[in-house]
């Protein structure tokens, strides 16, 4: 069967697609000043670039503003000789990403329509988007994996975000701070000690142990810890990539904590040394720095939490402090959907509308004060001029921020009744021939999107019909 994406249950994934950038980027900007980085396809003649005609053109999206790769140099050709003005970029994605920042590129909407499974691979574009800042203050993120049994990488690495993703409450933890009140007024000085002690050892293993005993069924799993998988990656922020923006409490520079990772990872007669290099090898960067902070942020991000917790920072604050340094991506909408492609794959579709909130996070950088000692930490919270509570009555805007941020701080570890921001995923059909039992009735995907009277995918789908039929009408008259 030749492979083809002109495809009933796809189509109509792209009505979604289409529906959720009009519902959620338009009310914030105008179409011409909509910038999109996508692959937009040219499986066969007649086919090029569907994501385009069915989507951003009816959006009235203009072509010039659209970044289209492809890495198959033959369908690149069929999408460059179209000439419809779409920048098309004969490269793979991440090597395209890598380079991006100096470049000085930045989308609006980043859609990622891949024929492969969530792998390794695809966690570094992800954090290449996040720690790079690739995409707009508003903008929506579209991730489509293929959501088959896959390899056992893959799978390691779903199971690894579903066991981390489940949220350990804080009676658990040995340090002595009570969960606060969000809204209460801050101001106390907190001292936090170099290095672990034997609790934060402790309360470490513990976490360890308790997550990796989340059990992790991949059938039943799966689809909703990718949609997690995303969420969590655009949350790291400038932390993807960069561990040293989680590294106050470390009586160690940011280049001296590389420099003694590295030395322990190629240390053979250090216990940890194989599984350490393992993580290392596996893990994608463009630098030793790089590969460090992807492969090791577990630890650099509980570090964080207990050194900060332990030291007797309220975690409240503790999130704030880490949300102003790691400029995280908050998302704000979620739409998950999973359908059956005409060659039988099941797809495992997400839309997410991200927001930096960079402004509101701005107010609050001076707001949790750090003055390293030789022996600890001192961090002052509540800044004179800028006090937490005269920008609380001041501006109302920081007041729609606090509960924002406490909700995404329990999203984290700290609270057990966390929920996940993500919807349930629906089932939108199969376009499998063998599959008729959920056969998409064909009104339902031939809907025209306005203004277009006829979707691109119609007229290619009337057109094959059309030759079905002569040829039959010939074999008849033979
Ligand atoms: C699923 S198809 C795109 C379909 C299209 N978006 C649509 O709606 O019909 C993916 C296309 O992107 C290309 N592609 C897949 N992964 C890619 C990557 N990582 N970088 C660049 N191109 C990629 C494939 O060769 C293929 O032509």
């Amino acid at each position: 069967m030749v492979k083809s994406y002109v495809d009933p249950a796809k189509q109509l994934a792209r009505i979604k697609q289409r529906e959720f950038i009009q519902k959620n980027l338009l009310p914030f900007k105008r179409p011409d000043q909509i910038y999109v980085l996508c692959f937009p396809g040219a499986e066969n003649e007649g086919e090029e670039a569907l994501e385009y005609f069915e989507i951003y053109k009816p959006l009235g999206i203009p072509p010039q503003n659209i970044t289209g790769l492809e890495m198959d140099p033959e369908k690149c050709q069929r999408l460059r000789d179209l000439n419809l003005g779409l920048n098309v970029v004969c490269q793979e994605d991440i090597h395209f990403l890598e380079q991006a920042k100096t470049l000085r590129m930045e989308w609006d909407i980043i859609s990622l329509d891949y024929t492969w499974y969530f792998q390794p691979k695809s966690m570094y574009t992800i954090d290449l988007i996040t720690n790079d800042r690739l995409m707009s203050n508003t903008g929506v993120l579209v991730t489509n994996y293929l959501g088959r049994r896959d390899s056992s990488e893959s799978q390691d690495l779903v199971g690894r975000f579903h066991k981390t993703s489940n949220p350990i409450p804080l009676n658990m933890f040995s340090f002595q701070n009570a969960p606060h009140e969000i809204l209460e007024t801050p101001g106390y000085t907190a001292k936090v000690t170099y290095g672990t002690n034997n609790t934060i050892t402790q309360d470490l293993q513990m976490m360890v142990e308790t997550q990796s005993n989340v059990p992790f069924n991949l059938k039943d799993n799966k689809s909703e810890t990718i949609s997690i998988a995303v969420q969590t990656l655009m949350s790291s922020g400038k932390f993807a990539l960069d561990f040293s923006a989680l590294h106050p409490w470390s009586h160690l520079s940011p280049e001296e904590t590389l420099v003694s990772y590295l030395d322990l990872i190629h240390d053979d007669t250090q216990p940890e040394h194989e599984t350490m290099l393992e993580d290392y090898n596996c893990a994608y960067g463009r630098s030793p720095k790089e590969k460090i902070s992807s492969a090791f942020r577990e630890t650099f991000m509980n570090l964080f939490l207990l050194g900060g917790l332990h030291g007797g920072i309220k975690p409240f604050d503790l999130f704030l402090y880490g949300f102003v340094h790691m400029r995280p991506y908050f998302l704000e909408a979620h739409e998950a959907y999973r359908y059956i492609s005409n060659n039988g794959s099941p797809m495992l579709i997400d839309f997410g509308l991200f927001k930096t909130h960079e402004n509101r996070l701005n107010r609050f950088q001076n707001y949790l004060l750090i003055n390293q000692t030789p022996e600890q930490c001192i961090i002052r919270v509540e800044a004179h001029e800028t006090s937490f509570e005269r920008m609380m009555k001041r501006d109302a805007i920081v007041q729609e921020m606090v509960p924002e941020l406490g909700r995404k701080a329990k999203m984290f570890y700290l609270e057990s009744d966390t929920t996940h921001a993500t919807s349930e995923r629906i089932f939108l059909g199969s376009s499998a021939r063998a599959d008729s039992r959920i056969e998409i009735p064909a009104t339902d995907y031939a809907l025209p999107p306005p203004p277009s009277k006829v979707t691109y995918t119609q007229r290619v789908l009337n057109k094959k019909s059309r030759k079905k039929k002569k040829r039959k009408k010939k074999k008849n008259r033979r």
